[in-house]
């Protein structure tokens, strides 16, 4: 069972071919990043007309990077949704007329659900990718953590899961990216905060952490202002003084001690509650997908608080947005018999929850 998966949901253009829901044989990606970065995030008609432009060379790459021709393709899985409406609209769009034009089987895919599965991959014939070697087991416990989304979601079996909680405001990446902003910090946040926090004193400021009425949900939005108002008092200014001019007033040692506080803080909101969950519902894996997964502290608190033979990463290229990881989400639905998506009727689903 060989899939094709397409991913264009936010700034990254990708396809994959993925066989059985366990081999990767190849991964093509091209990222708008660079596009967007002078706005300090991602542009939507910048990243849409960027899609245009990429599709059919990233989806040519990815099968010639897997050996495979047209008639070795069993199924093209796409995202349909959560993401920007324009950025989906070209690969929903290019998946249905592939689809139609070399009669293939087509799956509609969740965003989310795909973050998930990039750790079933646990074979490669390609160089420079770490995988685990076993396949989780369920029931898993998923924490998918990027720029869109923030939730903790188990798994019973392939299709059967329930969302324990998400967050009430701002994705945790998003948190990152807009704290990398009032810091004077590049985009994308998640790794120049944690490049700047290495140098910072966690303890240093006492940042709050949100307390919420579900027991799994999450909040972002009053840390990402608390870092805020400490920035301004820093800088001696009041609470109406704009974020943007922040960041030159502040010292070198004051980003990194608020980048260190405010990471240890959103990482520790997420990992109480995997921790939580974990006690609750005894899960045998557990499973993290997302940019923010690439975070060496998301990492070390993980370790530091659960069993370590229950946590097992995928490359951290599998990590953020990829066509893999919709291939193999691709390939269980094929396997297992989900329905498929009508080429001529697939409409986008920009606010798809779980
Ligand atoms: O999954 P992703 O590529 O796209 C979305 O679906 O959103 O995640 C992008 C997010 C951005 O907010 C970025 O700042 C964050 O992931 N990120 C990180 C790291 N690398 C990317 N956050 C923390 N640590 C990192 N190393
Ligand atoms: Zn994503």
């Amino acid at each position: 069972m060989r899939i094709l998966g397409i991913e264009t949901s936010c700034d990254e253009t990708a396809a994959a071919v993925v066989e059985d829901g366990k081999k990767l044989l190849s991964n093509a990606v091209f990222s708008s990043m660079d596009l967007h970065a002078a706005y300090g995030g991602v542009v939507p008609e910048i990243a849409a007309r960027s899609h245009i432009e990429a599709i059919m060379t990233v989806i040519n790459q990815a099968l010639d990077q897997a050996k495979t021709s047209w008639g070795a393709i069993d199924g093209i899985a796409v995202t349909y949704g959560a993401g920007l409406g324009g950025s989906l609209l070209v690969g929903v769009m290019t998946a249905r007329t592939l689809a139609i034009t070399k009669k293939k089987p087509l799956y509609a895919c969740n965003h989310v659900e795909g973050h998930i599965y990039a750790n079933f991959l646990t074979h490669t014939s390609l160089s420079n990718y770490e995988l685990p070697a076993k396949q989780p087991k369920f029931p898993m416990l998923g924490l998918i953590v990027s720029g869109g989304h923030s939730q903790l979601v188990l798994w019973k079996d392939h299709f059967n899961y329930k969302l324990l909680g998400q967050t009430h405001d701002d994705a945790i990446g998003e948190a990152f990216d807009k704290v990398a902003k009032v810091l004077g910090l590049p985009y994308p946040g998640g790794p120049s905060v944690g490049e700047a926090a290495k140098k910072g004193d966690p303890d240093s400021f006492k940042l709050p952490k949100a307390k919420m009425a579900g027991k799994y949900d999450f909040s972002f939005s009053g840390l990402k202002t608390a870092v805020l108002r400490v920035a301004q008092e820093l800088a001696g200014k009041s609470h109406d003084f704009p974020s943007s001019g922040l960041s030159e007033l502040l010292s070198d040692k004051q980003k990194a001690d608020l980048a260190a506080s405010f990471q240890k803080v959103a990482i520790e909101t997420v990992v109480d509650k995997t921790v939580l969950a974990y006690e609750e519902f005894d899960s045998k894996s557990i499973v993290i997908g997302g940019g923010v997964a690439a975070s060496p502290e998301l990492r070390r608190q993980l370790a530091q608080r659960l069993p370590a033979k229950l946590l097992q990463y995928t490359d951290f290229k599998l990590m953020t947005d990829n066509g893999a990881m919709i291939a193999t989400l691709g390939c269980y639905k094929a396997v297992l018999k989900q329905p498929t998506a009508d080429p001529y009727s697939l409409e986008i689903a920009p606010n798809l929850s779980m």
